[in-house]
């Protein structure tokens, strides 16, 4: 596996290759990212996988410190998952001084959920992945559907800017009790990760339950699950049309509609989501 830091170094080896596949991390790599990675080598010639945590899109600096960080391990893991390049770029590389950030539009896209809570946070993540974009030139791009909601903007940002790329979805991987993988798992502390599961459980009540309650009996039953789990504060849980992500309450048959949940547990903030119907 070819290591690289340096963007120049890695867009000219990748010069003239055809058929990359990318799989854009910030590392504590898991096997939902490595199901990425399978994905990729299924899919194309090179796989590459990059490993940068990107400070524009934290818009809380204490999460950016606390997010793990395990280099050696995640090298490791990508060599045995047969990755044939990383690329670990240090800041500047991919902002380099005096550099201003672009100023993207994904209009409802970035105000609800995740971009409600988390201002800013998705221009953050467009304008990183368009600059790996730009070094990488993939012809695929594989993220995992945890974040349905990046998913989403990523694949808008792509139309946006005509990118001749493809983005696959990949399906979420989960712990053995349900627990969907995220680096962020790893500062659980031993109680709230045991109580996490919650989350996982709670979604697969209201979708077991999705044909025989109204969509409002179905939020008080999840509101109501959870706090079981004391340990697991609730930022959101709602339910969304899977394409336009606008939040609903009422079903239609001819619409897919995805739960979607964010927590707290402690100081660690998960999110999770479940198609109901389609
Ligand atoms: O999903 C992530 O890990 C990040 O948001 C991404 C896509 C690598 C951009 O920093």
């Amino acid at each position: 596996m070819k290591v690289f830091k340096s963007k120049t170094e890695l867009a000219t080896y990748l010069k003239g290759k055809t058929n990359i596949g990318f799989v854009p991390t910030m590392g504590a790599l898991h096997k939902g990212h490595i199901s990425l990675i399978k994905l990729s080598l299924e899919q194309c010639q090179y796989t590459i996988c990059s490993i940068f945590v990107n400070p524009t899109q934290f818009n809380d600096k204490n999460d950016l410190l606390r997010y793990p960080r395990t280099p050696e391990k995640d090298i490791k893991m990508l060599e045995e998952a047969g990755c044939d390049i990383v690329f670990v770029p240090e800041n500047d590389e991919i902002y380099p001084e005096g550099d201003v950030l672009k100023e993207f539009d994904f209009g409802h896209l970035e105000t609800v959920m995740e971009g409600k809570q988390r201002p800013g946070h998705f221009n953050g993540v467009a304008n990183v992945v368009q600059r790996l974009f730009e070094i990488v030139k993939p012809h695929k791009a594989f993220f995992g559907q945890k974040d349905y909601q990046q998913l989403c903007i990523i694949k808008q940002m792509v139309k946006q800017l005509q990118l001749p790329i493809e983005i696959v979805a990949a399906e979420i991987i989960r712990e053995p009790d349900g627990l969907a993988m995220s680096s962020r798992n790893a500062l659980l502390e031993t109680e709230e990760r045991k109580q996490a599961a919650g989350i996982f459980e709670t979604l697969q009540l209201i979708k077991s339950k999705s044909k025989e309650l109204t969509p409002t009996q179905l939020l008080q039953l999840a509101n109501d699950n959870i706090k079981k789990y004391p340990l697991i504060h609730l930022e959101y849980i709602v339910f969304a049309n899977a394409e336009t992500l606008q939040e609903t309450i009422i079903f239609d048959k001819n619409i897919s509609i995805i739960m979607f949940i964010a927590v707290k547990l402690g100081k660690v903030r998960l999110i999770d989501n479940m198609l109901l119907a389609s």
